[in-house]
């Protein structure tokens, strides 16, 4: 059964799945769901101190975004390379959004964006620091917290390095985006100060891409962050019904449910259009800390086809049965070349003159949905008309929506991450830090 919604704008999620969604749909869910949402409504949800990312679209303030713009064309016109200090939620949305944006091979961004502090590499740091010589640079340190320590080591090395070279104007090339009140970047940024942005206090680090955390770094590369915020906040108005005939998001978020409380605790995301990856990763952030929790939760892992068919397609097929995949689809690409007849035809491909390769691609799709069907695996798909930033504004909200009602769902606060904590420990006890 298949359940779609459309709409009139070109932003639009479609949820199909390759069950009975219609039994999905009881009285018992319907309940279940507009609690949740009521819940939510009422701030009385766990974790509801972070649920300010939900309204966040509608409610942004104007004034910031203007800032943020002005910000960026400044950047714009001091740098050729803007680099981004951050790990995971202060990291993974600004690069979703930006490789979803950018046509291969085209270098059409304003500046440079590139990224640090999401690894510990002294290889990838060193290199970074040499190439950076070549160009003009400014630094926006990401950190809710302040304190993290991958983003904090790199920011140590960029912010020497920025000194030595600008001296005093190193302090007009460095932006932060932080926490109001509190963390060791604050009172880096007070001291130094430097121009500050703010991480909201009641939206946490996976939940805030659309926040001066990916906005900044989003807008510096030249792109509408309008347009995003209007594709988020179109979203935010459509996703807020608990009609489920009506709400996508929450049809995704019932599915994934019923797969997961029936065998398949893999959700498996797959793309046909590479520029998708990072949203991909964004996504396996986001689902792991929210939902991964308690002994619980749908472990979401990520495939790129063709490439993967060709490697890990074969387990898809054919392995241990426990996996769904969730197709992320594109209804339509800006760029597409044909397939052209040949003379000779040695290749044995003219069966394929004329067709264009998006439509070659669909095959691929097609007949990939099938196999794997017929090899057990459950498929969803979620098909997005196009890769503009209004498509993508509407994405990401559209999962963060419907990953916070698939958290409730298995009964687990979406906001918190305490898992995350036990490696740092470790880390400190192994290198010494006093009081571990
Ligand atoms: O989603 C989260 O809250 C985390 O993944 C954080 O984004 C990540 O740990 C980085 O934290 P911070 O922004 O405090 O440096």
């Amino acid at each position: 059964m298949k359940s779609t919604r459309k709409g009139s704008f070109p932003m639009t999620v479609q949820v199909s799945f390759s069950g009975d969604y219609r039994s999905l749909v009881t009285p018992e869910t319907s309940q279940k769901i507009n609690a949740i949402s009521e819940a939510m409504n009422a701030r009385t949800s766990a974790g509801a101190e972070f649920l300010g990312w939900k309204n966040w679209p509608s409610e942004i303030d104007s004034q910031l975004v203007e800032r943020i713009q002005k910000t960026a064309e400044k950047i714009q016109q001091q740098a050729d390379v803007l680099v981004v200090i951050g790990i995971g939620g202060s990291y993974l949305g600004a690069k979703a959004v930006l490789e979803a944006l950018r046509q291969p091979f085209q270098v059409t961004e304003k500046v440079e964006i590139i990224f640090a502090g999401h690894l510990v590499s002294g290889a990838y740091l060193k290199n970074l620091l040499t190439y950076l010589d070549t160009k003009e640079v400014a630094v926006n340190v990401i950190s809710k917290s302040g304190k993290t320590t991958e983003p904090a080591i790199a920011f140590r090395f960029i912010q020497d390095y920025m000194e030595k070279r600008y001296g005093q104007e190193a302090a007009e090339r460095i932006y932060v985006t932080t926490d109001a009140e509190k963390g060791a970047l604050l009172d880096v940024a007070k001291e130094k100060d430097y121009a500050r942005f703010v991480v909201p206090d009641d939206i946490g680090g996976r939940y805030s891409v659309l926040t001066s955390v990916g906005l900044l770094p989003i807008a510096a590369a030249g792109h509408s962050i309008d347009h995003l915020l209007a594709g988020a906040k179109r979203a935010e108005g459509e996703l807020a019904t608990v009609d489920l005939e009506e709400n996508p998001a929450i049809q995704y978020a019932l599915v994934r449910d019923h797969l997961y409380s029936t065998g398949y605790p893999v959700e498996i995301s797959a793309i046909f259009e590479e520029r998708l990856k990072f949203v991909q990763e964004w996504w396996k952030q986001l689902v792991g800390e929210s939902e991964g929790k308690q002994g619980k939760g749908i472990f979401p892992a990520s495939v790129q086809y063709s490439t993967d068919l060709h490697s890990l397609g074969q387990y898809v097929q054919d392995g241990k049965r426990m996996l769904f995949e969730t197709f992320l689809k594109v209804a339509s690409v800006e760029d597409d070349i044909t397939m052209q007849l040949a003379e000779n035809d040695s290749d044995e491909l003219n069966y394929l003159a004329g067709k264009t390769l998006h439509t070659v691609n669909d095959a691929v799709q097609q007949a990939t949905a099938e196999a794997h069907l017929s090899g057990g695996v459950p498929l969803v798909t979620l098909e997005i008309p196009d890769l503009s930033e209004d498509t993508i504004g509407y994405l990401l909200y559209f999962y963060m929506i419907s990953c916070a009602y698939s958290a409730y769902l298995l009964e687990i606060n979406p906001f918190d991450q305490p898992g995350v904590e036990e490696y740092k420990v470790n880390m400190f006890r192994l290198l010494n830090k006093p009081g571990f």
